[in-house]
Order: structure tokens, then C-alpha cells, then sequence
């Protein structure tokens, strides 16, 4: 039997670790064998000395075999989406019933809060009464029924990625390729996706911050992926700046509400995230040959409201309240953030504003703290705007409200002004190639 702290050491030390070794460490991260501080010294051990790519297939196949793996297969081609993580990136509540309502099949189980990142688990747990997690049974018949579930990551399923996880986040491990390679692709094995459209952010908001550290996580993601038995598509986009307007819970819910009822009011960066990410899903899942009638498919379903009607389906049929959860943030306290000087906005800190919402409730510091639902800053400007001295930048919004100095005060030292109009950036999406 392995001693595990010499394995540690291995790793430690620069060593690769061999297939075994790596299935020993997830083996005994879900008994118990292995201690949190074990599982700790190991994701240090990895992020610092990198895992190479032999060493994260074997990480990720050992954590998608720690629980149980679903099957769809009888219901056709399932499809998912995932982001490595942005600020305001509230994608997924967009593609899902975009992707379900122009026919596809879109098991999405999605993660919480990462680090300075939203989850969009948290988000859809701000609607009163929504569940993620479903019976086998309840998921099958709506995936059936809609075309779409939306749920956590269930105790059964890739435990070893929720223990470590939430590790990582509390542990500062979460920027590595492989530990994120291994985090998505296990989950999206043991969710039963046969293809699988990946949002690699770049830029300030996200964890790789450099387009060369992006690239190889794009590479690493479709080559574990297809590894795997996977279709994958990358897209690697801009993320920069906060996506939208809201960033938090709920108020991510609402935006992307108003921006499936009303296509032609939706923030731009949205809307064009949006069509190419469900209209890459199409694709995938052959309900389009090429990528361009993907996204022709996906905006006539989103225009003609009903991408619109499924996201309220899939919301009664998990639970959620609607009218009652807007009822519920009414009276929420808020404050209002004035510009403290006429100018042009140049750009967003967007990092700072991620864990200045950590700070306000939105996110966790630890695993086990809960978060607060009505968390969030709804932003009244975006990079490139003309903003006056005293015009409000933005709302926060709280249950918390003996939070909102300091939060203020953090966010706005993350907006950044200049007395020219700042050099308009080009698309977003920087980079795409797949399946
Ligand atoms: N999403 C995940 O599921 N895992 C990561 O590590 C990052 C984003």
C-alpha cells in the first residue's frame, strides 16, 4: 500500500505521478483514507509544478469513476456548456433553454461560486423554491418533457471533484490547467454529455489572465475531452470586463430574464456570447451543419420567445417561484455607488470586483459558509460610457447592507476612468475551433 505523503513529496518535488498514484490520491480523497490536508498538499503541489497531460487524463477518468456516471443515451445526443469562470457570466441560464427550446438535449450540471467567480448554481438557488438536485427519475422525465435540467453536482456524482473543489477554492489552487481540465471534463463524463461547448475566459476577470495560459487550457480541454469520447468546441473569450450590466445572484437571474424576454434590449456582449455558444451546441448536437445556421437557429427561437417560455418551464419544473422571488427581492437594501469624477470609463478591475462581491455575500470564503441570494451590484455604465461626477456607477444590493462601505469603496477602486474615450475593443470571441 502507497505511503501517501511520499507521493506528495513526488509531486513535491517536480515528479510526475503515475496512473496508480493518481487513482490511489482520488480513491482516498472519497473514502476518507486520504485527509483534507493531504488532498490540500496535493492541489498545491499540482498548481505549482503543473500536471502534465498524461497525468491529467488520469486525474480527470479517476475523478469522473468516483461516483456514479448517468446515461442518457436512449434520449439522443446530450449537450452541456461550461465556462472556466467569469464575473456577471450568467451564459448558461441563456444557452440552456435556447439550446432545449431549438431541440436539443442539455443535462447541465453546473458548479457554485469558484474563487472570485459566480456558480451558476448559486444563482439559480437565488429563485425561491428552485432545486437543484433532482431524482433520477424527475431529471430523466424533464430532460425528456423540456429538453433541459439544470442541477448541482449530486453527492453520487464525481465526488472527488466536489471535495476538491471546494478545496481549491478555499485554498487558493484554482488557476492550473490540469486541476481545471480534470474539475470540468470529470463532471461532464459523469453527467453523460456526448458533446460539450467549452467558454474559456481570458482577461482580468478570469483565471487565466494571459491569452497564451488560455490557449493551453483550450488545448488541454479538447484533447482530454475527445480523450475521453467527447465532441468538443472551445471558444475562447474576452473577459475583460463584467459580462452585462448585474453581477451576483439574483441579479444575474433577473438580467438574463429580461434578456431572453426582450432580445432586442440584451447588452450586447450577452447577446453575442450567447448566439455563438447555443448556436455551437446546435451544431454539435447535428440540429445544425455548420455554426452559422446554429446561431441562426438559436436567435429565431430566442426572438420568437420561446427560449423565453422554457427557461419559466424549467424553472416550475424544479420548483422555483417566479412571481414570488421577485416579490422576495423587492425589498432588498441597496446602495447607490456616485462617480466621484466626470470622466470616461476606461475599465473594470473586474478580479477586485469578483471578491469585493465574495465580500458582500455572493460568494464563499469558506466551503461551508452559505451565501446570500440577493448579493449583487447592478452596474449603470460600461467601459466606454461617459459618466458625470455624482451620476450613480452602480447599485449593490445586500441583506447585509453594514457591508456596503467597504464593498463600495472596493468596487469603486475597480472602476477605472480616463479622460478619452478608451480604444473599442473587437468581439469578444477571440479564438473558436472543435469538433
Ligand atoms: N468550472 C469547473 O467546474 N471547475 C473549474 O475548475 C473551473 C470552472
Amino acid at each position: 500500500m502507497p505511503i501517501p505523503a511520499e507521493i506528495l513529496r513526488k509531486k513535491r518535488d517536480g515528479h510526475a505521478l503515475t496512473s496508480e498514484e493518481i487513482q490511489f490520491l482520488v480513491d482516498g480523497i472519497v473514502a476518507g483514507t486520504i485527509s483534507h490536508a493531504q488532498a490540500a498538499a496535493f492541489l498545491m503541489a499540482s498548481c505549482i509544478r503543473g500536471l502534465r497531460s498524461d497525468e491529467t487524463v488520469a486525474l480527470t477518468m479517476a475523478m469522473a469513476r468516483s461516483g456514479v456516471c448517468y446515461d442518457w443515451r436512449e434520449l439522443g445526443y446530450a449537450v452541456d456548456k461550461h465556462s472556466t469562470g467569469g464575473v456577471g457570466d450568467k451564459l448558461s441560464l441563456l444557452v440552456a433553454p435556447i439550446a432545449a427550446a431549438a431541440g436539443a438535449r442539455v443535462p447541465m450540471m453546473s458548479g457554485r461560486g469558484l474563487g472570485h467567480t459566480g456558480g451558476t448554481v448559486d444563482k439559480l438557488e437565488s429563485i425561491v423554491g428552485f432545486s437543484t438536485a433532482l431524482s433520477n427519475a424527475h431529471a430523466r422525465a424533464q430532460l425528456e418533457r423540456l429538453g433541459v435540467i439544470m442541477i448541482a453536482q449530486s453527492a453520487e456524482v464525481a465526488p472527488a471533484d466536489r471535495i476538491l473543489y471546494s478545496l481549491r477554492d478555499e485554498t487558493g489552487t484554482v488557476e492550473s490547467v490540469g486541476l481545471i481540465t480534470a474539475s470540468i471534463i470529470s463532471k461532464k463524463i459523469a453527467e453523460g454529455a456526448n458533446g460539450l461547448v467549452l467558454d474559456v475566459k481570458v482577461g482580468r476577470g478570469a483565471f487565466m489572465q494571459q491569452m497564451e495560459d488560455a490557449r493551453a487550457l483550450a488545448q488541454m480541454l479538447v484533447d482530454v475531452g475527445r480523450g475521453a469520447g467527447l465532441d468538443v468546441h472551445v471558444a475562447v473569450t474576452d473577459m475583460n470586463d463584467p459580462l452585462g450590466y448585474a453581477a451576483g445572484n439574483w441579479v444575474e437571474v433577473l438580467e438574463a430574464e429580461r434578456a431572453l424576454a426582450e432580445p432586442s434590449a440584451c447588452p450586447s456582449d450577452i447577446e453575442e456570447l450567447t448566439l455563438h455558444l447555443s448556436g455551437a451546441m446546435l451544431q454539435l448536437a447535428g440540429l445544425a451543419t455548420t455554426l452559422d445556421e446554429g446561431i441562426a437557429r438559436a436567435r429565431a427561437v430566442w426572438h420568437c420567445g420561446a427560449a423565453w417560455e422554457r427557461f419559466h418551464q424549467l424553472i416550475a419544473a424544479q420548483g422555483g417561484d417566479w412571481d414570488g422571488s421577485r416579490e422576495r427581492y423587492q425589498h432588498v437594501p441597496t446602495f447607490v455607488l456616485r462617480s466621484p469624477q466626470n470622466g470616461y470609463i476606461a475599465g473594470f478591475a473586474t478580479r477586485t470586483i469578483g471578491l469585493a462581491l465574495v465580500e458582500l455575500g455572493a460568494g464563499r470564503r469558506r466551503a461551508t459558509d452559505s451565501v446570500d441570494p440577493a448579493a449583487g451590484v447592478v452596474f449603470h455604465c460600461k467601459r466606454g460610457d461617459w459618466c458625470e461626477r455624482g451620476e450613480p456607477l452602480a447599485t449593490l444590493y445586500a441583506c447585509a447592507s453594514d457591508r456596503f462601505d467597504f464593498v463600495a469603496e472596493q468596487i469603486r477602486s475597480a472602476i477605472e476612468f480616463s479622460s478619452e474615450p478608451p480604444v473599442p475593443r473587437g468581439g469578444l470571441i477571440l479564438e473558436s475551433f472543435g469538433s
